[in-house]
């Protein structure tokens, strides 16, 4: 059985001390209602990651990044390594948002190479991956997220692909209030699973979390995570307030 996970991804929203509160009311949450079979991670912007650490690390609550650089170290100004993300204490890191490859067109070649550095670094990653609107139109999703797997995943080992938790958010669902439906996401994640069981055999593919994102809500959740194939969400929107956060993980 995989462990159902969701992760919430902060995106660049509140400041310092709003950040903290939220962790703080979230971790209490959750050491209050200790029953949650979930994995729960928050991904939080950088300046959060050490203040986030020393308040998540006696609970359950995991914690991650949404990014990291695509180089080790150096002079590579205004830039976070995977390394610098790790030594906060955070376990996870968020590698290929359709926000990072369109906003600072990070291609598939840059994100192998930062998930590479995050996993070399000890992190887990989250690697996103989705279509936008106009290619679901002209029916090329399956071939857009077949690249984004191959060129920015499938150079990895079977053995690094155990440090991978795959997102895929349809880039037409995220903040705009529109989901894929159900079984739109059983559809690609089981898709995802098949090409996963191709390059890397069954046993990785049956461990593998793949997580839907796009405008998840606590009243879309459930259905959605009943699909055989989503084993959770990424949550955007919902992730900024303790209860629909909280009442989404209560969904799995
Ligand atoms: P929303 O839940 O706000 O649609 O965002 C999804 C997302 O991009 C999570 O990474």
């Amino acid at each position: 059985m995989r462990k159902k996970i969701v992760a919430g991804n902060w995106k660049m929203n509140m400041d310092l001390a709003e950040g903290l509160k939220l962790a703080s009311s979230i971790d209490k949450y959750f050491s209050e209602n200790p029953s949650n079979k979930a994995t729960v991670i928050v991904c939080t912007p950088f300046i959060h990651l050490a203040g986030a650490h020393e308040i998540l690390k006696h609970g359950k609550i995991a914690l991650g990044a949404q990014n990291c650089a695509s180089e080790a170290s150096g002079a590579f100004t205004g830039e976070i390594s995977a390394w610098m993300v790790k030594s906060t204490g955070a376990e996870y890191v968020i590698i290929g948002h359709s926000e990072r490859r369109s906003y600072y067109n990070e291609d598939d070649k840059t994100l192998n190479k930062k998930t590479l550095l995050a996993i070399n670094s000890g992190l887990k990653v989250i690697f996103c991956c989705g279509e936008v609107l106009k290619e679901r139109e002209e029916k090329k999703h399956f071939l857009i997220v077949k690249r984004q797997l191959e060129e920015g995943l499938f150079p990895l080992s079977v053995e690094q692909m155990d440090k991978i938790v795959i997102a895929y958010e349809p880039v037409w669902a995220i903040g705009t209030g529109l989901t894929a439906s159900p079984d739109q996401a059983q559809e690609m994640h089981k898709y995802i699973r098949d090409m996963v069981k191709e390059k890397y055999g069954n046993e990785c593919a049956k461990k593998l979390p793949v997580l839907y994102g796009g405008s998840c809500k606590p009243s879309n959740a459930a259905e959605i995570f009943s699909k055989p194939d989503v084993d959770g969400g990424l949550i955007g929107g919902a992730a900024l307030n303790k209860e629909d956060f909280t009442a989404i993980v209560e969904a799995v």
